[in-house]
């Protein structure tokens, strides 16, 4: 077996694609996206969001694939064969860390959605607004019941993984994301015909642009591009290098990029649209919450509510586990290129994640000093989410395009995307982007957010 086959590959590009889209689609299209929206004033969120996607994100994603097919490697050795002696091998080892640190708050938040399938199905929230949304507090402020269930997706997240890269991620992958895109567009039709539903409409695609008051906005606008597109962390280079030398890439990417925005959009046309035909809905209030404390509102009162309530969170559950088993993938394929048998991997790195999900679990109500932590004033969950989304996938990115533009060389990475003779469009122009454009601008962003934090 040569040593490409051993760590495994992707068996067809559709499979490729639906994998790194199963990656990208996920809690953060669904529930993340609609969310920032709504703290975000809305339109103008979305309209920074496709900025940062376009401009900054997707030459970052042509950068990650091709590091990784260059190298056939996994992060840390990704930058360590391409620079050898040089210490750019530790932007890979953060990406590492970061796999495993957004899943261990990630495991807790897809957990929650796995309970609502059956909260939502049997009838069990309902009642008055407050009864919902106290229902859904109650419900997150167990912590045995929550550690289960992380377990639970953590469970079903390494029985796929151990199945290897094409028995396990792409054939996962292959039946899980088109279940999800014919949930995602049933559920948008149904969103769009609820009584009410063209304010929600205008919120989401009317741009305020006195919204913008703070540069965090678009911090925040960064932090979640990056994160849907699962980038900034080495899991685009990790699934770059189970790539075939034939394969091309750069119009898998474009794919990739394109379902990921594309579902980001639908499911807002979901949750506003049902949102405001909820008496006194406020998209800014909702927090975390979001979907949790609102959404069943009106699944408990609508017809056939508890059918489509359970498809919502089945399509959630979808799109959270083709996530997660992309988290899991990239430490374990660190360890698989260390040596490790994979197995040994992956039940070591569930083991970590899940203690390391404890903190989160307990965060939401059960233990008072996680949830309302003393000098950030927030709970642990979402410190988490701030830390590892807004700061460090972006200085990732940055870092990533520094070393792919600068270091390695933009010309090289053409080379690598051109390699057959096949098409690269737009390379001049990718080229420019991840030299200049991209550094500068997460730079500019990064630095305009440290500034409004700390003072100054
Ligand atoms: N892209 C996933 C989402 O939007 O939910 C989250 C994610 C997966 C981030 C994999 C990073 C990653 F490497």
């Amino acid at each position: 077996m040569s040593a490409q086959a051993a760590r495994g590959n992707w068996g067809s590009r559709i499979g490729f694609i639906l994998a790194a889209a199963g990656s990208a689609v996920g809690l953060g299209n669904i529930w993340g996206f609609p969310m920032q929206v709504g703290k975000g004033g809305g339109a103008i969120f979305v309209v920074l969001y496709l900025f940062c996607v376009f401009v900054i994100c997707f030459p970052i994603l042509v950068a990650e694939l091709a590091l990784g097919r260059s190298s056939g490697k996994s992060p840390i050795e990704a930058f360590a064969v391409t620079k050898p002696n040089t210490p750019w091998w530790v932007v890979g080892a953060l990406g590492v860390m970061a796999g495993v640190g957004i899943l261990s708050f990630y495991s807790v938040i897809a957990g929650w959605t796995v309970a609502y399938i059956w909260f939502t199905a049997t009838g069990a929230v309902a009642g008055t607004p407050e009864q919902v949304a106290g229902y859904f507090s109650a419900f997150v402020a167990d912590g045995g019941k929550n550690l289960v269930l992380a377990f639970a997706v953590l469970g079903i997240t390494a029985a796929i993984i151990l199945g290897g890269v094409r028995e396990g991620i792409e054939r996962a992958s292959k039946v899980m994301m088109p279940a999800l895109l014919v949930l995602l567009v049933l559920l948008a039709i149904r969103g769009l015909t609820l009584p009410g539903a063209s304010a929600g409409v205008a919120y989401y695609l009317k741009p305020e642009w006195s919204e913008v008051t703070n540069i965090s906005v678009l911090n925040a606008a960064l932090g979640q591009a990056f994160f849907s597109l699962s980038l900034g962390m080495g899991c685009m280079i990790t699934y770059g290098s189970y790539l075939s030398k034939s394969t091309s890439v750069v119009g898998a990417a474009g794919w990739v990029a394109g379902l990921d925005t594309t579902v980001a959009l639908l499911a807002g046309f979901i949750i506003f649209p049902a949102g405001f035909s909820i008496a006194g809905f406020d998209p800014a209030a909702g927090g975390p919450g979001l979907i949790f404390a609102v959404l069943p509102q009106l699944f408990a009162t609508m017809p056939g509510g508890h059918l489509f309530g359970a498809a919502f969170f089945i399509l959630l559950s979808l799109a959270a586990v083709t996530s997660t088993i992309s988290l899991l993938e990239v430490p374990t394929a660190a360890l698989v290129d260390k040596g490790w048998p994979r197995k040994k991997a992956i039940y070591v790195l569930t083991g970590v994640v899940l203690a390391l999900a404890i903190p989160s679990v307990l965060s939401q109500g059960a233990v008072a000093g996680l949830s309302r932590m003393p000098g950030v004033e927030m709970d642990f969950l979402s410190l988490m989410a701030i830390v590892w989304n807004n700061w460090a996938l972006p200085i990732g990115g940055l870092l990533i395009a520094i070393f792919v533009g600068w270091v390695w060389g933009a010309d090289h990475a053409i080379a690598e995307l051109s390699a057959g003779g096949v098409a690269f469009p737009g390379a001049r122009l990718w080229a420019v982007l991840i030299k200049y454009v991209c550094p500068v601008a997460i730079l500019f962003i990064i630095i305009m957010t440290a500034r409004g934090m700390f003072g100054g």
